[in-house]
């Protein structure tokens, strides 16, 4: 466990006033060996740990993460979903900021400003995903602020997915060198992957007869949708990346890739052990890996024979569209402030712009890519956001050469990919999905509602198909093969955003972009000025700082 420390902070006004408590982490990245699947390779540490430690805290906590880079590379982590309200500079994307060079530390400060849920961090450097670096984050509710269900027993964090065998560094090489890296080898779940009938495996969790259980879970992996089960028990979903939902009772929940979601777990079964289960999904030769979860006192193994997964391939496919449109927000239910979460009336707003996302592949000079719209977002040397707040922006790369429908032709444009978004726009996107494979997709600084998805061709007749109601708020959303996705969300959250493909080859190789958004007031009502410390690294080390926002 890394050291945590809390403190409470009183301000020496007249009125004494609390200010939100912090939260100290002090994590020292490392190499080390590590066998998810059961072959030795070099996997990525926190203090000593993979999964690494968890971030166990409250909605409005400051968090404080003093990160050590220990590793023969350059680290950058980022907190995906928390929303970093005023605060693009440490989102943890190279784009956003320099990274935490070998050697070095950097202290990540942040607020989980009213937000309640699951989210996990993750190394977006090079294919350190790959190799570990990554650890759940749980946000609780403030004291007084009801949640919609008991308190559980425990809580349990479960972070699984794909697993690639060949280690981080030579899958990097496999991508620099334009090629795939082809199919994962299994898939893990916290750490391991284990096999029916392995009379020495030890259990994963363990659950007292009679009492309930809240199971945090997210899909980790680089490439491959899950679905987990667990023998004998159903799965009541409760919360889905930072929203309560309805209550629905499943047998069985498809996870797509950067998803998480809350369910719970009733030990209301005979007392002996039961095989949690993660499979693939949509995979020609799928796989699948199993852990032990057993009850106190049980007294027996787990039957060899596992609950069946739901149909793949094309009837697959229509049984996952209709369990995500099972999803809905409980619109009565607190989120992080006492009031419903429904009282925002997403669906009331005009919308001001409509951006057609579609992504695709290439072969550019022999080698792969993957882009948006004929654009394939490349890395500069300088963070874009350093870019643009030196004011050197216009002289390093070109803004919006993604446009906001997707062109004719298969050109390729390789560079920096940013999209000039205007502060405040009620944007909707749509994402098409025209390639065979499912795709994932992550938008950082906000959380966005879900409100469709088809297969086919999106049109704006498709509006009138939207849940206007109670779509769920969340930040990542799956797009099925030959299928659309639309989302919607308010963009009032200033600051350098990306937008990527959370299937990791993929975003390795150009499927993302930044979304700009400023607010044109320069004030810190809107942005937070870059920390005072903030390394500096690239065209703008040696500038001189621009004017700081003013105002509150
Ligand atoms: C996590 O945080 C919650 C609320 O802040 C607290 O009640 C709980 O004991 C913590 N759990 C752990 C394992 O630290
Ligand atoms: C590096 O760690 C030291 C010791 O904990 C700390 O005092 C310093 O502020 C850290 N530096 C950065 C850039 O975070
Ligand atoms: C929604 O939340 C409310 C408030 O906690 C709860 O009473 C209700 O049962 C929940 N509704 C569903 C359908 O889960
Ligand atoms: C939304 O657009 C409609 C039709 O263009 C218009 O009548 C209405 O006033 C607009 N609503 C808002 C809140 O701007
Ligand atoms: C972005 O768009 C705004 C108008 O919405 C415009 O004023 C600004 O010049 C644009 N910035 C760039 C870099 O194109």
């Amino acid at each position: 466990m890394g050291k945590i420390f809390v403190a409470l902070f009183l301000c020496l006004s007249a009125v004494a006033m609390a200010e939100d408590p912090y939260l100290f982490f002090d994590w020292k990245v490392t190499y080390g060996t590590i066998a998810p699947l059961g072959v030795p390779q070099q996997g990525i540490l926190i203090n000593g740990q993979f999964p690494g430690p968890k971030i166990n805290c409250t909605s409005n906590n400051n968090i404080v993460v003093n990160v050590f880079n220990q590793l023969d590379e350059p680290l950058i982590l980022t907190w995906a979903g928390i929303q970093q309200r005023k605060n693009s500079w440490q989102d943890g994307t190279p784009a956003t900021m320099c990274p935490i060079l070998p050697g070095t530390n950097y202290t990540y400060r942040f607020q989980v400003k009213d937000q309640i849920g699951s989210y996990f961090y993750f190394p977006t450097t090079a294919l350190h995903r790959a190799a570990g670096g990554l650890g759940m984050i749980q946000i609780h509710s403030r004291e007084l602020i009801p949640v919609p269900f008991d308190n559980p027993a425990d809580e349990f964090s479960v972070l699984l997915g794909d697993w690639y065998n060949k280690g981080h560094k030579t899958l990097k090489k496999i991508l620099d060198s334009g090629h795939s890296i082809g199919r994962p080898d299994g898939i893990q779940i916290n750490g391991k992957s284990g096999k029916v009938g392995d009379k020495d495996a030890q259990p994963l969790f363990t659950m007292e007869a009679g009492k309930t259980y809240r199971y945090r879970v997210c899909n980790v992996g680089l490439r491959t949708s899950v679905n987990f089960r667990l023998q004998g028990h159903t799965l009541k979903l409760v919360e889905l990346e930072g929203s309560h939902t309805v209550q629905n009772v499943y047998d069985s929940i498809d996870l797509h890739v950067g998803q998480c979601l809350s369910v719970l777990v009733t030990a209301n079964q005979a007392p002996k052990d039961y095989y949690f289960v993660a499979s693939s999904r949509f995979l020609k030769q799928g796989f699948s890996s199993v852990a032990i979860i057993r009850y106190a006192n049980g007294k027996a193994p787990a039957s060899p024979e596992l609950p069946a997964p739901p149909p793949d391939n094309t009837a697959g496919i229509a049984w996952s569209v209709n369990q995500f449109r099972s999803f809905r927000w409980n619109l009565t239910a607190s989120a992080a402030r006492p009031n419903p979460q429904g009282s925002y009336h997403y669906g009331k707003i005009n919308i001001t712009r409509t951006i057609k996302i579609a992504n695709s592949r290439y072969v550019n000079n022999g080698k792969l890519r993957f882009g948006i719209n004929g654009v394939s977002h490349s890395e500069h040397e300088t963070p874009l956001k350093l870019l643009e707040y030196f004011g050197i922006a216009d002289s390093s790369f070109t803004y919006d050469l993604v446009k906001d429908e997707p062109p004719q032709g298969n050109n390729v444009i390789v560079g920096p990919s940013v999209v000039n978004a205007t502060f405040r726009n009620f944007v909707e996107i749509v994402f098409e999905n025209r390639e065979k494979t499912i795709q994932t997709y992550h938008l950082d600084g906000y959380s966005f509602f879900a409100v469709g998805i088809e297969p086919g061709t999106w049109t704006p007749e498709k509006r009138k198909n939207y849940n206007l109601l109670d779509a769920v708020s969340r930040h990542t959303i799956h797009v099925y093969p030959n299928s659309w996705a639309a989302i919607m969300t308010t963009l009032d959250n200033a600051g350098m955003w990306n937008l990527r493909s959370d299937m990791w080859e993929r975003a390795y190789l150009g499927q993302q972009l930044y979304l700009s958004v400023l607010s044109p007031a320069r004030s810190l009502r809107d942005e937070y000025n870059i920390p005072e410390t903030q390394v500096l690294c690239g065209a703008v080390v040696d500038m001189p700082k621009p004017t700081p926002y003013a105002g509150t």
